[in-house]
């Protein structure tokens, strides 16, 4: 029996101990989750610091960061969760989407480790270990439920139906959220990540500048951002070239109130149409504290449940890869050694 044979004929354990590796941007992160639920370690090691001063992150320095770093994270992974390599039942890994060379790094080590420990090598879409962070934030949401999706690649509404089974509502039409975000923070001067920083400074002002909410009340789940965010540029530059004063403050909170309100709106509304009583959010721009109370705020009054990941959880991690790893483990859906990276990958 060659490897992929012995490991789809060994049995599916009830609990199983999964290590998940994540190298799909500037992010090296390993964890392990038992059952699919608990967290065990989450190591994060990020070259976010080193990207900053490039005003973005740059695909060669986070290869380059992800070599030295995975299996460092890895082991401190395991140590963290109080046990050994050998007591893993199979690594999760993202193959896509991301920065093809970076999501190299972690996709040929797990194959390794797979392939040295004869365990399963569960093959995970960044995507949908985004919307699978929520699993370990409330143990007890199971589908269906609404599942809105906000990261810097992908922003979305989708149904989930099933654990295995998604159907997207609506997407947006150019930006995702958080690139509109990253996009903002550097017209206002702001260090990458911008989305933090927008927030941070957003706190400071006021929502006093029309800007406008692109598709808020169209009937469809679609989004965009392209329009908002040239909409924030033409703003400065009209300002600077009129010699007048920008409060930078009151733009980012106007801005980031227009990118967030037709987010919680468009969730709301699905929920609705579908008669379904949950929204769970994933994807870094959940960590985003406006959007966190807004939504909780509105869904509160329709008695909607609004679930997001602790902050953590929200930007990439290796759990949300473990935690969509028991999905693909207990549905035996494996991937053989010849598995690659890709780019690009569907929401579902
Ligand atoms: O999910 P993520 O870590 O990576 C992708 O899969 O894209 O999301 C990164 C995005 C960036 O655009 C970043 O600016 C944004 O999430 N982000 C935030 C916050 N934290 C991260 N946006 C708004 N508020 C935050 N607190
Ligand atoms: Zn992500």
């Amino acid at each position: 029996m060659n490897y992929f044979e012995r490991v789809k004929s060994k049995p599916i354990k009830k609990d199983p101990l999964i290590l998940g590796i994540e190298s799909s941007c500037d992010e090296t992160a390993a964890a392990v989750v038992k059952g699919g639920r608990e967290v065990l370690s989450n190591v994060i090691i990020s070259s976010a610091t080193e990207q900053a001063k490039y005003g973005g992150v740059v695909p060669e320095i986070a290869s380059r960061a992800h070599t030295e770093a995975v299996s460092q994270s890895v082991r401190r992974a395991v140590k963290e969760a109080g046990m050994k390599l050998s007591d893993v039942d199979a690594v999760a890994v993202t193959y896509g989407a991301g920065l093809l060379g970076a999501l190299l790094v972690g996709v040929s080590y797990a194959k390794s480790l797979a392939y040295a420990l004869d365990i399963p090598l569960l093959p995970v879409s960044h995507i949908r270990g985004h919307m699978a962070a929520c699993y370990l934030a409330d143990k007890n949401l199971q589908p269906p439920f609404i599942g809105l999706l906000a990261s810097g690649g992908h922003t979305a509404v989708c149904l989930v139906k099933s654990y295995t089974e998604m159907q997207v509502l609506g997407s947006t039409l150019d930006d995702a959220v958080g690139e509109a975000l990253d996009k903002v923070a550097r017209v206002l001067g702001l260090p990458y990540p911008g989305g933090p920083n927008v927030e941070r400074l957003a706190k400071e002002g006021n929502n006093n500048i029309t800007l406008p909410k692109v598709l808020k009340n169209s009937d469809t789940y679609d989004f965009s951002y392209s329009g908002l965010k040239t909409a924030v540029i033409n703003f400065v530059h009209t300002k600077e070239q009129k010699g007048e004063e920008i409060c930078k403050a009151d733009l980012a909170c106007s801005f980031q109130s227009a990118a967030i309100d037709v987010l919680c709106d468009k969730a709301i509304k699905a929920a609705e149409e579908y008669s379904i009583p949950t929204i769970a959010v994933g994807g870094g721009v959940a960590a985003n504290g406006y959007l966190r109370e807004q939504l909780t705020k509105k869904c509160r009054y329709k008695s909607i449940n609004a679930i997001f990941p602790p902050k953590i959880l929200c930007t990439d991690n290796a759990c949300m890869i473990a935690a969509e790893g028991y999905i693909r483990y207990i549905n035996r859906d494996f991937a053989d050694l010849t598995l690659n990276a890709a780019a690009q990958v569907k929401i579902c």
